[in-house]
C-alpha cells in the first residue's frame, strides 16, 4: 500500500522547513506518511487544493500568502481557526467535508510555555503587530488568562479592530490597542508579530518596554540573533527566543490532527537549530 500524501502550500515555498519536520516525525513515530512541498500558482491556490485532495491526498499545510484563503475556501472550520481568520492545516473529516484548522496558536503558547518555561497566567504582554500571523495566536494566548495584553502597531486602527474582536474572549485580561511609541513600562513578555524584520526594520519602541525581567519572542526566526532580539538584548532584555520553536509545535499539533499522535518535539527543534 502506498503512504499516506501530505503537503505544504505556498509562494515561494523551496526553503520550507515543513517536509523536513514532518518527515522527521514520520520516522520518529513509526507513521507511514510522505510529505512534500507544493508551489501553487499565486492566481489558483483553490485549484491547487483541489487538485491535491482529488489524487487522494490527506492533509495539507497552508503557509504564505495563502492562510486567508484556505480559511475562505475550507466548507468547515474549527472553533480556533474560525477566531484566527486564517488556516495552516486542511484536511477532509471523516464525511469528506474540507475542514480548516489553525494551529500557529497553540505553536506559540506551548513553546512558550513547555519549552521555554514562560508563565503567560497573570503576566503583562506586548504584542507587536496587528496582521493576520498576530491574529492567528491571540485566541490562544489570551485562552492562558494573561492580566493585560497590549496591542502596539504601526497602523493603529488595525490593533484597534483586533482588540475590538478578541475583546469577547478576553476573560478578565485587560486588552487594549496603541501605537509603537505609547508604552513606556517594562513588561513581562513581548512578542513581536510584525514582519518588519523582513525590511531590516526595527518597530520604535521606547527601550523602556525592556525591563531586567523582560522575556522576548519573536514569531520570526533566523540563523543569527534576529533584529528585533538583538535589539532587546541590547536593551537589556532578560532572555530573548525566536520562533523556530512556535514552528516545531504547530507542525506537531497538525500532525496529531491528522494521524492521532503528538510526535516529541524537543529532538526536532535541536535538530533543526544545528543545521
Ligand atoms: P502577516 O501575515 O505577517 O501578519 P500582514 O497581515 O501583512 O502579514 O501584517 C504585517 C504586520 O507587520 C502588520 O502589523 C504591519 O503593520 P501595519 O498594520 O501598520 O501595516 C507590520 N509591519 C510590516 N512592516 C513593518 C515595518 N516596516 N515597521 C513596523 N511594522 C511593520
Amino acid at each position: 500500500m502506498n503512504n499516506d500524501l501530505y503537503a505544504v502550500v505556498g509562494n515561494p515555498i523551496s526553503h520550507s522547513k515543513s517536509p523536513r519536520i514532518h518527515s522527521l516525525f514520520a520516522s520518529q513515530t513509526g507513521e507511514a506518511l510522505e510529505y512534500t512541498a507544493i508551489q501553487a500558482p499565486l492566481e489558483d491556490f483553490p485549484g491547487t487544493v483541489k487538485q491535491f485532495f482529488e489524487r487522494g491526498g490527506k492533509g495539507l499545510n497552508v503557509t504564505v500568502p495563502f492562510k486567508e484563503q484556505a480559511w475562505k475556501l475550507a466548507d468547515r472550520r474549527t472553533e480556533r481557526a474560525e477566531k484566527a481568520g486564517a488556516a495552516n492545516t486542511l484536511y477532509l473529516d471523516a464525511a469528506g467535508v474540507l475542514t480548516a484548522d489553525n494551529t500557529d496558536g497553540c505553536g506559540i503558547v506551548r513553546d512558550l510555555v513547555r519549552n521555554h518555561g514562560v508563565r503567560l497566567e497573570g503576566a503583562r504582554i506586548l504584542v507587536l503587530g496587528a496582521g493576520g500571523a498576530v491574529r492567528g495566536v491571540l485566541g490562544p494566548i489570551l485562552a492562558e488568562r494573561p492580566a493585560a495584553l497590549t496591542l502596539a502597531n504601526r497602523t493603529v486602527a488595525r490593533a484597534e479592530a483586533l482588540v475590538e474582536l478578541f475583546a469577547p474572549v478576553a476573560g478578565t485580561a485587560r486588552l487594549s490597542a496603541c501605537g509603537f511609541e505609547q508604552p513606556t513600562e517594562p513588561y513581562d513578555l513581548i512578542i513581536n508579530g510584525t514582519s518588519a524584520s523582513l525590511q531590516g526594520d526595527l518597530p520604535p519602541l521606547s527601550p523602556r518596554v525592556i525591563g531586567a525581567k523582560t522575556v522576548v519572542y519573536d514569531m520570526m526566526y533566523s540563523l543569527q540573533t534576529t533584529t528585533f532580539n538583538q535589539w532587546a538584548l541590547e536593551q537589556g532584555a532578560q532572555t530573548v527566543y525566536d520562533g523556530l520553536g512556535m514552528l516545531v509545535e504547530q507542525a506537531a499539533e497538525s500532525f496529531r490532527v491528522w494521524r492521532g499522535v503528538s510526535p516529541e518535539t524537543a529532538p526536532v527543534i535541536e535538530e533543526l537549530r544545528n543545521d
